[in-house]
C-alpha cells in the first residue's frame, strides 16, 4: 500500500477563531488566545486546525465577507502574531489550513470600492454587473441564498451587481482572468508563509450560467426560506432540496468550474505533490477529478444529514460513498464529519435529551474509526450545545436577524413567533464562545467584559474544559483517549472499511484492515447491552480472538463479546 499523506492520517480540528480563545481580553477570540491554548489542542491529540477566517473584514458574514486577503482581522491580531500562532502548531507537529473565500469578497474589499466607483473603472469587470431590465427592475428572477434577490442596484453607476450570499458580498468575475491571478496571488501568500492548505469555502457558486437566464420557479426568497426551515419530514425535506435545486440550477456547479479547481491544484503542487492540501466545503466526489488532478477531499456531509445517527444510516451512507469515491480513483480519500460553524451542534442535533454524552462519545467513536479523516468542530469534545438566544439584539448571524425584521416588519408575523423562529434557525447557536472553565463568562474572557456572543449557561454544569480535565470520566478524557488510540493503531487510520452483520438495527459492526492489522469496531446506539458474536461470520473465518483496544484490557479467546448499552468497542482480531 502508498504510505499515506499527512492529511490522510490526520484528525483536524476546526477553530472558530472569534468564539476559540479571548487573549486580550475584549470578549472576541485572536491569535495570542489561539496561541496559549495550543497546548491544549496537542495534549487533546489533533493533528491539523482548520482555521476559520482570520481576515479583515465588516463580519456581516462572521468573516466570510473578506476585505484583504493577505491580512488580519485587528481584532484577531497582526500577521506577527499569525506567524507565531503558525510556528507555534507546527513546533507541536499541528499543521493549519485556511479557509479560502473565492466566490465573493466584502463590499468594502478595494477591489470592489474600485470597481463600483464608475463603468469605466479597470476593476468593474472583477464583478457581475449588468443593466437593469426597462421598467428598472432586476436583470432576472435570481435569489440570493442569504437576503432576498441576488441582484443588488447601484445609483452610482446605475447598474446592479450580482450577489450569491448577502449584498455585502459582491460575487468575484472569475471568467476575468485578473480575479484569478490576483487571487492566486493570495493563495501563495499564505502557501510561502507556510500554510499547510485550504478549506476551500462555496466552490459551488463560482461560477453562473453567463446567459442569465431566468429560474422557472415564481417564489420570493421568504418563501423559500419558511419552505427549508419547515421541511422536517423525510418526504419534505426532499421536497424543499427539489425547489432549491430548481430555484438555483444557474447559480450552482457551473462549467468552467472543474477547469479552475485544477489550476488551483497546480498552484498547490508546487509546493510538494500532496504536501498542501485542499478540501472542499461541498460534497460532490466530482471535485476529486480524476483523483490527482483537483480536490484532495470533499466532505462527506450526507453522513451528516439525517436528524438521528443510526447503523442503518451510516452503513447505507459508507456503502454508496465508498463506492463512488472508489469509482473516482482508488486514491480519493474520505472525509467525514458531524459538525461545523453553519449546523447545530452535535449533542444538540443527534442527541436525544436523554442520552446525550453516551450519545455524544458514539458520535466522536464513529468519526473517529470511519474511514477517512475526521473533521472535529471546537467544542464537540467537551459535549458544547446550542446557544439559545432569547433577544434579538443578542443574535450575530445576519442571516437569521435578517429573517427575523423581515417577518416583523414586511410580513407582520408576532414579534415573539419571529424570534423564536430565527432562534431556531440562526447559526450563531453553534458558535458560542468555547468554554474553558466553570468561572464567569466560562473562563472566555473577564467578568466584566461582554462576549461578542453569549456564553452557553452550561459551562455551569460541567460542560466546560477545566473540570473535564480534572475528571477521568469526562467526554475530553473520552476524546483524548479515542485520538490517541486513533494514533497508535493502523488499521483505524488506513485500514479498509468492510461493514459487518451486527445481527440487530441497533449495533453498527465493521473492520478496518490494513496488510498486517485488522481491528473490529461495534457501536451500540441503544440502551440495551447486546452479545455480538462473530465466530460464524465468513468476513471473519481467518481471525480467531479479539484484544480489546477500547476500552482496554483483555484478550479473548473467540471473537464474541458483550456490548452494554450505548457500549462502544474496538479490538484487534488475530
Ligand atoms: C459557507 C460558510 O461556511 C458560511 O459560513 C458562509 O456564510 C458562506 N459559505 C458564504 O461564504
Amino acid at each position: 500500500m502508498k504510505e499515506l499523506k499527512w492529511w490522510q492520517k490526520a484528525v483536524f480540528y476546526q477553530i472558530y477563531p472569534r468564539s476559540f480563545a479571548d487573549g486580550n481580553g475584549d470578549g472576541i477570540g485572536d491569535f495570542k488566545g489561539m496561541i496559549e491554548k495550543l497546548d491544549y489542542l496537542q495534549e487533546l491529540g489533533i493533528d491539523a486546525v482548520w482555521l476559520s477566517p482570520h481576515f479583515p473584514s465588516p463580519f456581516v458574514d462572521c468573516g466570510y465577507d473578506i476585505s484583504d486577503y493577505e491580512n488580519v482581522a485587528p481584532e484577531y491580531g497582526t500577521l506577527d502574531d499569525f506567524r507565531r500562532f503558525l510556528v507555534g502548531a507546527h513546533r507541536r507537529n499541528i499543521r493549519v489550513i485556511l479557509d479560502l473565500v473565492l466566490n465573493h469578497t466584502s463590499d468594502q474589499h478595494a477591489w470592489f470600492l474600485e470597481s463600483r466607483s464608475s463603468r469605466t473603472n479597470p476593476r468593474r469587470d472583477w464583478y457581475i454587473w449588468r443593466d437593469p431590465k426597462p421598467d428598472g427592475s432586476p436583470p432576472n428572477n435570481w435569489l440570493s441564498t442569504f437576503d432576498g434577490p441576488a441582484w443588488e442596484y447601484d445609483k452610482l453607476t446605475g447598474q446592479y451587481y450580482y450577489h450569491y450570499f448577502f449584498r455585502q458580498q459582491p460575487d468575484l468575475n472569475w471568467r476575468n482572468p485578473e480575479v484569478k491571478e490576483a487571487m492566486f496571488h493570495s493563495v501563495r501568500f499564505w502557501l510561502d508563509m507556510g500554510v499547510d492548505g485550504f478549506r476551500l469555502d462555496a466552490i459551488g457558486t463560482i461560477f453562473e450560467d453567463h446567459a442569465f437566464p431566468n429560474q422557472p420557479l415564481d417564489m420570493t426568497y421568504l418563501e423559500l426560506r419558511r419552505l427549508t426551515r419547515t421541511a422536517y419530514t423525510p418526504e419534505e425535506q426532499k421536497e424543499a432540496g427539489r425547489v432549491w435545486d430548481t430555484i438555483f440550477q444557474y447559480q450552482l456547479e457551473q462549467p468552467g468550474i472543474h477547469e479552475l479547481m485544477q489550476e488551483l491544484r497546480m498552484v498547490m503542487d508546487e509546493y510538494g505533490p500532496g504536501e498542501r492540501v485542499l478540501v472542499a466545503e461541498n460534497d460532490n466526489i466530482a471535485y476529486h477529478g480524476n483523483g490527482s488532478n483537483e480536490l484532495h477531499m470533499v466532505f462527506n456531509f450526507p453522513l451528516m444529514q439525517t436528524s438521528r445517527i443510526t447503523p442503518a444510516h451510516v452503513l447505507a451512507n459508507q456503502r454508496t460513498r465508498l463506492a463512488a469515491l472508489a469509482a473516482v480513483s482508488p486514491g480519493a480519500w474520505p472525509c467525514n464529519t458531524l459538525s461545523n460553524h453553519d449546523t447545530p451542534r452535535m449533542v444538540s442535533h443527534f442527541g436525544d435529551g436523554q442520552h446525550d454524552n453516551e450519545l455524544a462519545r458514539l458520535h466522536l467513536a464513529l468519526l473517529l474509526t470511519l474511514k477517512g479523516t475526521p473533521f472535529l468542530y471546537n467544542g464537540d469534545e467537551i459535549g458544547m450545545r446550542n446557544l439559545r438566544l432569547t433577544d434579538i439584539s443578542q443574535f450575530r448571524d445576519s442571516m437569521a436577524t435578517w429573517l427575523y425584521h423581515m417577518e416583523v416588519e414586511q410580513f407582520g408575523v408576532d414579534p415573539a413567533e419571529a424570534l423564536k423562529n430565527a432562534a431556531g434557525f440562526t447559526r450563531d447557536q453553534g458558535r458560542s464562545p468555547m468554554q474553558w472553565s466553570n468561572t464567569p463568562n466560562a473562563g472566555f474572557c473577564p467578568e466584566e467584559v461582554q462576549p461578542w456572543l453569549p456564553v452557553n449557561p452550561d459551562y455551569a454544569s460541567g460542560v466546560n474544559a477545566a473540570d473535564q480535565i480534572g475528571n477521568s470520566e469526562s467526554l475530553l478524557h473520552f476524546c483524548r483517549r479515542f485520538l490517541h488510540l486513533r494514533r497508535k493503531t493502523p488499521a483505524l487510520v488506513e485500514g479498509e472499511y468492510l461493514p459487518l452483520d451486527a445481527g440487530n438495527e441497533d449495533c453498527l459492526a465493521f473492520l478496518r484492515c490494513t496488510e498486517s492489522q485488522a481491528c473490529l469496531a461495534a457501536l451500540n446506539f441503544s440502551g440495551k447491552p447486546f452479545t455480538l458474536d462473530f465466530t460464524k461470520a465468513a468476513a471473519l473465518k481467518d481471525y480467531h480472538t479479539a484484544r480489546v483496544l477500547f476500552p482496554g484490557g483483555q484478550v479473548l479467546p473467540v471473537i464474541r463479546f458483550d456490548v452494554p448499552a450505548w457500549g462502544i468497542l474496538v479490538t484487534e482480531v488475530k
